[in-house]
């Protein structure tokens, strides 16, 4: 199994999920290391899985590591929309030109492909709807990380109409546990906390977000890879929505801080009101359950994570942190 970004959030909890209940794998994990991808996070399987430094968008190492795979699990990307929003050039070349060289390897070694991706290709719903998205809705993506996210799906669907690879595809709603970088929502408001900083909220904090953990994300892609079949998509989620002042509330509170200890910063342009998917297809034809039902757990672990691995994150919040000083958030 090739596992593409494999030491960013989603891929480094996938090769532990995968090193932990699937022995049967071979792991080889190909990453270009950018400023998300932790080369800690595999710190102790390292001598369990080949890591290779490399870019997706490198066809002859590309090649070369396809070839030797049955499987390939795609998880690299550039994934943060706001730094989407302030450069999007490394999101076009990554998540676009990326994708299509690594279908180029596929179809020509006959190796099999799962193709990770997000329900922000689908736009937003309404705040005052109980409307989900499907694995039919038309996608709308808002911004250039979910617009590129949409083109990658697209390509892998062409490739398998038109030259009949061997793909699956899912969409996966927002994720959350350990290993996550400091940019994003959850962690980025705990160690704020943990540095003595507020969190900090994007306009009103009305956005509502479907918060799964990261374990039942991976172990949805397992049942996929088992039993899911050639060609089709397949929605995961949660189902637990919260706005995101609900979030960071239950994350103060859980520190042990007032529920309003936070400051309000000025919005994200073009931010989507809400996210959430239906799962019934995942949950009828695979029998996937999420296993972190109760959010509040699972945050409360997450934060006991941070907690305890300063080491970590810590190099890469003060660069974070600046960044969004200068986009003003
Ligand atoms: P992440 O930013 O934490 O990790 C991405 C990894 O990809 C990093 O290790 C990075 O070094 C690597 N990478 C980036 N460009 C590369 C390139 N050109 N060549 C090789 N490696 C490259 O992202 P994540 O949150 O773990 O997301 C993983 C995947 O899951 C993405 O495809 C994302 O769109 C999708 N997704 C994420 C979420 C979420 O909530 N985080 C939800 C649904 C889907
Ligand atoms: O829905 C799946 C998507 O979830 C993935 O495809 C993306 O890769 C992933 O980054 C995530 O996108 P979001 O934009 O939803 O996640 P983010 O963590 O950036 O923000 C979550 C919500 O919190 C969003 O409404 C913006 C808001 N926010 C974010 C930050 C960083 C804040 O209010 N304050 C913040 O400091």
């Amino acid at each position: 199994m090739l596992v593409t970004g494999g030491a960013g959030f989603i891929g480094a909890n996938f090769v532990h999920h995968t090193l932990r209940h699937h022995p049967e794998y071979e792991v080889g994990v190909l990453d270009l290391l950018t400023y998300a991808g932790n080369r800690n996070s595999l710190r102790t399987v390292a001598d369990q899985i080949e890591l290779h430094q490399g870019d997706i968008c490198d066809a002859a190492l590309v090649d070369r590591l396809v070839a030797r795979s049955d499987l390939v699990v795609h998880f690299a990307a550039e994934s943060h929309v706001d730094n989407s929003l302030s450069d999007p050039e490394p999101f076009v070349r990554s998540n676009l030109v990326g994708t299509f060289t690594l279908l180029e390897a596929v179809r020509r070694h006959g190796a099999r492909l799962h193709h990770i991706s997000t329900d922000e290709v689908f736009g937003d719903l309404a705040l005052d709807t109980t409307d989900r998205f499907t694995e039919t809705t038309p996608y709308d993506p808002s911004s250039p990380y979910s617009a590129t996210k949409a083109g990658s799906d697209m390509l892998v669907r062409a490739w398998v109409r038109s030259y009949g690879i061997h793909a699956s595809l899912s969409n996966c709603a927002n994720n959350y546990g350990p290993l996550q970088h400091v940019e994003k929502f959850v962690p980025r408001q705990v160690t704020n906390v943990l540095t003595g900083a507020r969190p900090k909220l994007y306009g009103g904090g009305v956005n509502v977000r479907e918060w799964t953990h990261v374990d039942d994300h991976n172990s949805a892609v397992h049942l996929i890879l088992e039993r899911g079949r050639p060609g089709e998509t397949y929605l995961i989620g949660s189902g637990d929505e919260r706005s995101n002042r609900q979030i960071v509330e239950m994350v103060l509170e859980l520190m042990g801080l007032p529920r309003d200890d936070y400051d309000r910063v000025p919005d994200r342009p073009g931010h989507d009101l809400r996210y959430a998917n239906d799962t019934t297809k995942i949950r009828t034809e695979l029998g996937w359950r999420p296993r972190f039902a109760d959010l509040r757990q699972g945050l409360a672990a997450t934060v006991d994570w941070y907690r305890e691995n300063e080491w970590w994150w810590r190099p890469g919040k003060e660069l974070t942190e600046s960044r969004y000083r200068r986009a003003g958030r």
